[in-house]
């Protein structure tokens, strides 16, 4: 069987399935290829970040943040409980639960939109007249032909060298969204993104968490003032972070997992686990892919190397996501898919990568937008900085939670805002605004100057902007 498209998508991860949804959207004959698998061998499309990524592990966090409010905070609000406990397998089975309706719901809205999904793996066959052939390895093998094809085939888990995963003792990300029972010592190299939310999860329902980074700086890529607020916090919940280490030879045995490490002082020293989490970023996925025969040209890392817009070497074959350069995020691989989508179709997409929000959903979460004060003062650019705490903050206080502080900083020339950084309290929706803010090239005093709803944490967010004036009325 053959099938003709104007554009084929594969991968059905964020960046994936949202081209589809769009080329589809305009006008143009769309087929979508995905592999996952669901426990029953049917499609799960959504990718990493649906299956094993982005949405199970907010599901486990939103349920490792309510047992910890029910045993930690509930008895401030006057409410008593007895007996609590914590079904480990019902939590898992729910986060299973949003998985599917998140691979449902995307199913639905390709067939919605008459995006063609064909479930196998793609790979690249030949160019020829009409356009790229694309092999389809599922239950049937088919051969397909598009005009345009978009590579979406996000990334991996990054094993460590000598330490493969075999998700029972070693585990990416995936087995970390599936341990059945709280570990009673939990290990975890890397603290990174992936490491602090997993590491918040399993500490939250009892584990004790020891966490080993090899950079000297908690956070570097984050703004220095916030990520000391942050570890404060970390520190507080009972997260062990080590700094600086060497990561040596990890062995498992009957009792779990062993690893052989080296403190910030050179010391040697040994960490016994149950259970240990690799997170040490992610690789660029184009196996199986074909890439070398087709000539598609790949970086060092192994990511498809793209031009600004997303266009590869080999002519109408474009890239998007995690398999090219760039933050691995599920917002900036969607934000790619659509500006390919619409550069196919002749129209003007554009990716601003300087208004790409980062969220880390710990407790308290932080969320960033442009750049960090060191940035700044590394490019000798003058600026302004405002800051303004939770603890000063109404809703904050009625919350319970007053952890963190709203910064601003703005050209101290022009008061253009450069950076908005946030720990606290729903630091992720709060994000938005300073995104759309600066996505409109507004000044500090433009934020200043807006009516925010009382009582609300974004009052914070106005108080910071106001305060990069030196004008805070709350404080
Ligand atoms: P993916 O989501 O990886 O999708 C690629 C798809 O392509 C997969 O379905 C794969 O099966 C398929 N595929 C690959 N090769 C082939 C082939 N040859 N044939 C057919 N199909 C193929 N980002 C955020 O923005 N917010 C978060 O909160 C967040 N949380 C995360 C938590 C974890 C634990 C992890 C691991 C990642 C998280 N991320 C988060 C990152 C986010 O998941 C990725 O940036 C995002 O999934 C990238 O989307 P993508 O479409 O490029 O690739
Ligand atoms: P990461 O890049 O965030 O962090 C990896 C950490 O591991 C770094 O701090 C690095 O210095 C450290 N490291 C590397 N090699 C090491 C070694 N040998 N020993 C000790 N430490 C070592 O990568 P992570 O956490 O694996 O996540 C991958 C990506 O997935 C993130 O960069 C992010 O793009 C995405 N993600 C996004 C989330 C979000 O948006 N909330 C949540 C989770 C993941």
């Amino acid at each position: 069987m053959n099938k003709q498209f104007d554009v084929i998508v594969i991968g059905a991860g964020p960046g994936g399935y949202i081209a589809a949804i769009r080329a589809a959207q305009l006008g143009f004959n769309t087929a979508c290829i995905d592999e996952w698998k669901n426990s029953k061998g049917g499609p799960a499309p959504g990718g990493t970040c649906t299956n094993i990524g982005c949405i199970p592990s907010k599901a486990l966090l939103q349920s490792s943040e309510n047992y910890d409010q029910a045993g930690h905070h509930f008895a401030d609000h006057g409410i008593e409980i007895k007996g609590l406990g914590m079904d480990v397998a019902k939590m898992l089975a729910r986060k299973d639960q949003v998985v599917k309706q998140n691979n449902d719901g995307i199913l639905f809205l390709l067939k919605k939109n008459k995006v063609a999904f064909f479930h196998g793996r793609a790979s690249f066959a030949t160019a020829g007249e009409a356009g790229h052939e694309i092999k389809v390895a599922g239950a049937e093998a088919l051969m397909l032909t598009g005009k345009h094809v978009i590579v979406a085939t996000g990334s991996t888990a990054r094993a460590l060298p000598g330490a493969p995963f075999d998700e029972e003792r070693i585990l990416s990300n995936d087995g970390a969204l599936r341990i059945p029972d709280v570990p009673k010592k939990l290990g975890l190299i890397g603290s990174g993104v992936i490491g602090l939310e997993t590491g918040s999860v399993w500490r939250r329902l009892g584990a004790e968490v020891t966490i080993l980074e090899a950079l000297p700086t908690f956070l570097g890529a984050v703004d220095e003032q916030i990520a000391r607020e942050a570890r404060k916090a970390f520190d507080k919940q009972g997260l062990k972070i080590e700094l600086g280490v060497k990561v040596g030879a990890v062995a498992i045995d009957k009792n779990g997992v062993s690893v052989a490490w080296t403190n910030a002082k050179g010391e040697p020293q040994t960490l016994k686990v149950d259970k240990l989490i690799v997170s040490i970023g992610r690789v660029p996925n184009t196996e199986g892919l074909n890439a070398q025969a087709v000539g598609l040209k790949l970086d060092e890392r192994g990511a498809i190397l793209v031009d600004d817009d997303c266009r590869t070497n080999l002519p109408n074959v474009w890239a998007v996501g995690d398999v090219v350069r760039g933050p691995m995020l599920a917002h900036k691989a969607e934000e790619e898919g659509v500006a390919v989508a619409e550069r196919i179709a002749g129209q003007h997409g554009h990716v601003n990568f300087n208004t790409i929000p980062w969220v880390i959903y710990t407790s308290p979460e932080i969320a960033w937008v442009g750049q960090t004060e060191q940035q700044l003062k590394a490019a000798g650019v003058k600026y302004k900085a405002g800051t303004f705490p939770f603890m000063a903050n109404g809703r904050a206080r009625a919350l319970g939670d007053t952890t963190g502080m709203v910064k601003f900083l703005a050209d101290a020339a022009t008061d253009e805002i450069l950076g908005v950084h946030i720990v606290g309290p729903m630091a992720s929706e709060l994000i938005s605004e300073a995104v759309v803010a600066m996505e409109f090239r507004a000044s500090a005093e433009d934020i200043a100057r807006i009516c925010h709803a009382h009582p609300s944490l974004s009052e914070a967010t106005k108080e910071a902007a106001l305060a990069v004036d030196k004008r805070t009325l709350n404080l």
